[in-house]
């Protein structure tokens, strides 16, 4: 057998070292942070998304979109066909930036300062786990992948590409489904959405 090596190293091992990383790493947010929160599925991946950071249930529960924005992405994800199970889930910011009100602690999105902090574990994160296309959901992602703020609405639905050159196809955050006012525009643009799952998925097949 050949020799492990830092360039043969396994992709398992790969990822579960910048895991550790991760969880270990110390930078402004992680202060308040209960802890960092990880990327979850399958290495190689047909698709990969990419949410903003951890919200308050996900910073209590350690993995990614296990909260209210979660259950509306895991909704979309079914009624789109794509099974859960086999994308690979991350954030661009890996620990939750809230202010502490009272008893709530309100989400606060994070700086240009707070997406390059993070962007190397990102990019080490989408080049590990190698998906088809990378899906980015919402701004901050968006930002992150590309390197620059880009407006969503020029680009959603299209295949651009990373800042490393891989598949992006952009799309909005499930959260911007839960804060729109009115039912009309909820149920138009949550079918919107479960289009682009539907597309992204196309895609890859
Ligand atoms: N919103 C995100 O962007 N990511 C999560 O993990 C949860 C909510």
């Amino acid at each position: 057998a050949a020799m492990p090596d830092l360039f043969s190293q396994d992709p398992a091992q790969a990822l579960a070292a910048l895991r550790a990383e991760v969880l270990a790493d110390r930078g402004p947010l992680a202060v308040q942070a209960t802890q960092a929160v990880f990327g979850e599925g399958p290495i190689g991946a047909a698709l990969l998304f990419v949410g903003e950071q951890p919200g308050d249930e996900e910073d209590i529960a350690g993995r990614p979109f296990v909260g209210p924005a979660g259950r509306m992405f895991n909704r979309a994800l079914e009624e789109a066909g794509v099974p859960r199970e086999e994308a690979y889930v991350t954030n661009a910011v890996k620990h939750f930036k809230f202010t502490p009100t009272g008893r709530r602690r309100l989400h606060q999105t994070p700086d240009a300062g707070d997406i390059t902090h993070y962007r190397p574990f990102l990019r080490r994160e989408v080049e590990i786990v190698a998906p088809r296309l990378v899906v980015s959901l919402g701004a901050t992602a968006l930002r992150a992948l590309v390197g620059k703020a880009t407006a969503i609405s020029k680009v959603r639905g299209e295949v651009i590409r990373t800042e490393d050159g891989q598949p992006l196809f952009p799309t909005v955050h499930p959260s911007y489904l839960l804060r729109l006012p009115d039912a009309e525009s909820k149920a138009r643009e949550y079918a919107r959405f479960v289009a682009d799952l539907k597309a992204a998925w196309r895609e890859v097949q």
